[in-house]
C-alpha cells in the first residue's frame, strides 16, 4: 500500500491518476482505472458534445472517484461544458491551459476537487491564487499540449510553491512505469499523472493503428507542434504546443507554420481525407516521450495494479539500497 495526500484526499488505493485525454479517456477507461484503485479522468474537448459528457460519467460512476478534464481557454467559449460536467457529481475536476480563477468557485460547492495543471512557475502561483486544491506540474515530456520546461526542473519548483502554499503537488509527462511513479513520490509528489501509458490499454479510445503506433514509438518519436491546431483551426493559446508522434504531415510543415496558414485549406482537405482513411502517416497520434516506455495494450486495470506493484518494490529497495535498514 502507498499512502499520500491523494489517496487519502480521494480514498484512493494508489496515487495513480491516468490523465484526461480528450478523443482518448472516455467513461471505461476512468471506470477501469478507479476500479482498480486509482483515479481516472475522463478528458473533454473544445467541441464535446455536452450528452457525450453524462454518458461518459454513467460509465465510469459505478466503479469509484472518477473525474473531468476541462481546458480554460474552452471553457470561455463553451461554459455548457462546466454545466455537464458538474452535473455528472464527479469527485475531481481539472481546470487546466488557461485561468482556472472564474471556474474554481462552482467546482468547490458542487463538491469536487479542484486540479490545474501547470507549466511553470507563474501558472502555479496563479492556478494557488485562483483557489485550486491539487498541483499537477505537467513537463514538456508529456503528451498532448503542454509547456517548455522538463518534467524533472518543473516538479522541484513547483513542490516548493506547493509546500509553501501546503498543496499537494502531481508530477505529469514521462511517467510510463513503476520506477517512473516511484521516482516522483520519492521527490515529494503526492501521486503520478500519467496520459501516454494509459492512452495504450485496451479501454483506451483510440484506434487500434493509433495504439500500435504508439508501441512502435521511441523515446525520440515525438514532436512539440502547433501544425495539428493550426490546420484544424483550433484555438489552443500559442504557448502550448501539442507534443504528438513525428509523421510525413509533421515533417513537412512543422517549422514552416506561416507557410501552412497559407496553405490551409489544401492542408486540412489533406487531413481530413487522411482521417477518413484512418491514415496516421498524415493524421496526429498525440502521445508523449514516455511512448518509448510503452511495449504492450493491456487492460487498464491490469496496468494499474503493476505500475502500483512496481512503484512499491522500488520504493523499498531504493531505501535499502541507498539508505540502509533503519535502525
Ligand atoms: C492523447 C492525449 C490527449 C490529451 N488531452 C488532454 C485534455 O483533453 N485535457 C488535459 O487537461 N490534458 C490532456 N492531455 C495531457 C494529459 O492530461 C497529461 O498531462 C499528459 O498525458 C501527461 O504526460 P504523459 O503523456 O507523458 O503521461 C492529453 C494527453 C494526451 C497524450
Amino acid at each position: 500500500m502507498i499512502s499520500t495526500e491523494l489517496t487519502r484526499m480521494l480514498g484512493l488505493r494508489y496515487p495513480i491518476v491516468s490523465a484526461p485525454m480528450a478523443s482518448v479517456s472516455g467513461g471505461w477507461l476512468a471506470g477501469a482505472v478507479s476500479e482498480a484503485g486509482g483515479l481516472g479522468m475522463i478528458g473533454v474537448g473544445s467541441n464535446t458534445p455536452t450528452g457525450w459528457i453524462s454518458e461518459q460519467a454513467e460509465l465510469a460512476s459505478p466503479k469509484g472517484a472518477f473525474g473531468f478534464g476541462l481546458m480554460c481557454w474552452a471553457l470561455e467559449r463553451r461554459p455548457d461544458l462546466l454545466d455537464a460536467v458538474l452535473a455528472a457529481q464527479p469527485s475531481a475536476v481539472s481546470l487546466s491551459f488557461g485561468d482556472p480563477a472564474p471556474y474554481v468557485e462552482r467546482v468547490r460547492d458542487a463538491g469536487a476537487t479542484v486540479f490545474c495543471q501547470v507549466q511553470d512557475a507563474a501558472g502555479a502561483r496563479r492556478a494557488i491564487e485562483g483557489g485550486v486544491q491539487v498541483l499537477v506540474a505537467q513537463g514538456t515530456d508529456a503528451g498532448g499540449h503542454t509547456g517548455e520546461v522538463g518534467t524533472l526542473p518543473l516538479m522541484q519548483k513547483v513542490l516548493r510553491i506547493g509546500e509553501a502554499s501546503n498543496l499537494p503537488v502531481l508530477a505529469a509527462g514521462g511517467i510510463a512505469t513503476g520506477v517512473g511513479i516511484a521516482g516522483v513520490l520519492a521527490m515529494g509528489a503526492a501521486g503520478a499523472w500519467i496520459g501516454t501509458r494509459f492512452a495504450a490499454t485496451e479501454e483506451a479510445l483510440g484506434s487500434d493503428e493509433a495504439k500500435r503506433r504508439i508501441l512502435e514509438a521511441d523515446e525520440t518519436s515525438t514532436v512539440h507542434t502547433r501544425v495539428f491546431d493550426i490546420t484544424q483551426g483550433i484555438p489552443w493559446p500559442e504557448e502550448f504546443p501539442g507534443r504528438a508522434l513525428r509523421n510525413a504531415f509533421t515533417e513537412k510543415w512543422h517549422g514552416r507554420e506561416r507557410e501552412l496558414e497559407e496553405n490551409l485549406p489544401a492542408a486540412r482537405a489533406e487531413l481530413d481525407e487522411a482521417r477518413e482513411r484512418g491514415d496516421y502517416s498524415q493524421m496526429y497520434v498525440y502521445a508523449g516521450q514516455a511512448a518509448g516506455m510503452v511495449e504492450e495494450v493491456p487492460p487498464a486495470g491490469e496496468l494499474v495494479k503493476k505500475l502500483a506493484e512496481d512503484a512499491e518494490r522500488q520504493l523499498r529497495r531504493c531505501c535499502d539500497s541507498v539508505l540502509g535498514p533503519s535502525l
